[in-house]
């Protein structure tokens, strides 16, 4: 009788505040290395005290972490230093984590139990996107009305006041200034599978920039109409001509990314028309297309609709959510000092803990897997 392999659990945490694909690519990439990924996220308190105000409640965070389709389980409050004890309790093998530095409030190395005990496993941190860089964007968003005079960082090195995308990306982890969209990224993130011939399918289109909770809660009810949900994105230019200023806050590529990695999703249409045309619905044979609470953005032409709805296909779907992508804009926006004020901490903390082991590599005194160099972490 050939013997069962025994399931390797393993254990992730984090804030997960804004969930975005970087998150998401390294759940993937945790995933990969066993069986069966749970994840950790910590409360808005721990946060708060360890790395400055989060932007989203732990009620959203824990449900975002949730809808992402290579995590198994969630464990809600996990501690902020991970110990041997969390990893028992819930059977994990080791634990997985991106290859940059996380810190207490007191600057310790939050893994350093687990790394110690030979239960830590790094993988590569996904370059050119991070909370603070999104922050950094929409910060952007207020440039007019916030107009100060460009000032040192406390660091050395000179940046503008507003920690915008080019600015944010100073630290050696957080410090790609931007994200690379590969064919090999989308593969990994895709399904890959086909509509079964008897699939009953659904579309839905929009813009999906900030991908957030309104969105998560939206996809799960438009799932439940049928069996292969395709979700249409609509081009930059097209989301910047309905909604103006710096719409979209994340481009095509990265919105793709961060829609795939949602469980409920089966499929993608990189840059959808923003009207629903007979074409488009026979070609991808859509049973249903749907539309959330939100105004139907029309872009000055007619109806979106009017061919689903002409073939009594439409819905309206009530998700019971009314996130925005512009609420989360207007939460950073009331925030903005304090975000900027966590964003500078948090980098400065980087760059200290990197310069010390820069020169502690330099005088041969580096011991163990604290901070290893970013080129070891395992590229999945
Ligand atoms: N992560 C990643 N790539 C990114 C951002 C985060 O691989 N671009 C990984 C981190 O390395 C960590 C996990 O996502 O393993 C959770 O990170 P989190 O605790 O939420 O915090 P940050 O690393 O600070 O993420 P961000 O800078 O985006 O806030
Ligand atoms: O705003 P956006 O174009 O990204 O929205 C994409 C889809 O998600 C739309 O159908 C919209 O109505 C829906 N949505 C929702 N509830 C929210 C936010 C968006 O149903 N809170």
């Amino acid at each position: 009788m050939e013997e069962k392999k025994p399931q390797i659990r393993v254990w992730c945490d984090g804030c997960y505040d804004m969930v975005h694909f970087g998150h998401a690519n390294s759940l993937r990439q945790a995933k990969a290395l066993g069986d069966y990924l749970i994840v950790g996220v910590h409360t808005d308190e721990e946060i708060t005290k360890h790395k400055g105000p989060p932007v989203f409640t732990e009620e959203e965070r824990y449900k975002m972490v949730r809808g992402i389709k290579w995590v198994d389980e969630v464990v809600e409050g996990a501690p902020y230093v991970t110990t041997l004890e969390t990893l028992d309790q819930y059977n994990c093998d080791f634990c997985v984590h991106g290859d940059d530095i996380t810190m207490t409030a007191d600057g310790i190395d939050t893994y350093h139990l687990v790394k110690a005990a030979g239960r830590y496993k790094e993988v590569q941190r996904t370059a050119g996107v991070s909370t603070t860089d999104l922050v950094g964007r929409m910060l952007l968003l207020t440039r007019q009305h916030f107009q100060q005079g460009a000032r040192e960082y406390e660091v050395g090195r000179e940046g503008p006041s507003n920690m915008g995308q080019d600015s944010s990306a100073r630290s050696p982890w957080t410090g790609c200034s931007q994200f690379l969209p590969t064919t090999q990224k989308i593969i990994q993130f895709s399904d890959g599978k086909p509509p079964k011939p008897n699939d009953k399918i659904v579309y839905v289109a929009g813009a999906f920039d900030l991908f957030h909770v309104g969105h998560l809660d939206f996809l799960e009810q438009a799932r439940k109409q049928g069996d292969y949900l395709i979700v249409g994105l609509h081009t930059d230019p097209v989301v910047n001509k309905y909604r103006g200023g710096n719409y979209p806050i994340m481009n095509l590529h990265e919105r793709v990314l961060s829609v795939l990695a949602c469980k409920y999703v089966s499929e993608v249409v990189i840059g959808a028309p923003l009207v629903v045309t007979k074409e488009l619905m026979d070609h991808f044979k859509v049973d249903i297309v749907c539309h959330g609470q939100t105004p139907i953005q029309t872009g000055g032409f007619d109806d979106p609709y009017a061919e689903p709805k002409r073939q009594g296909k439409f819905k309206l779907l009530d998700s019971g959510n009314t996130m925005t992508t512009e609420k989360i804009v207007e939460r950073i926006i009331l925030h903005r000092l304090e975000f900027e004020a966590r964003n500078m901490r948090k980098e400065k903390k980087e760059i200290a803990a990197y310069e010390a082991y820069t020169k502690a590599k330099k005088e041969g005194k580096v011991r163990c897997c604290f901070l290893q160099e970013c080129s070891s972490a395992r590229r999945l």
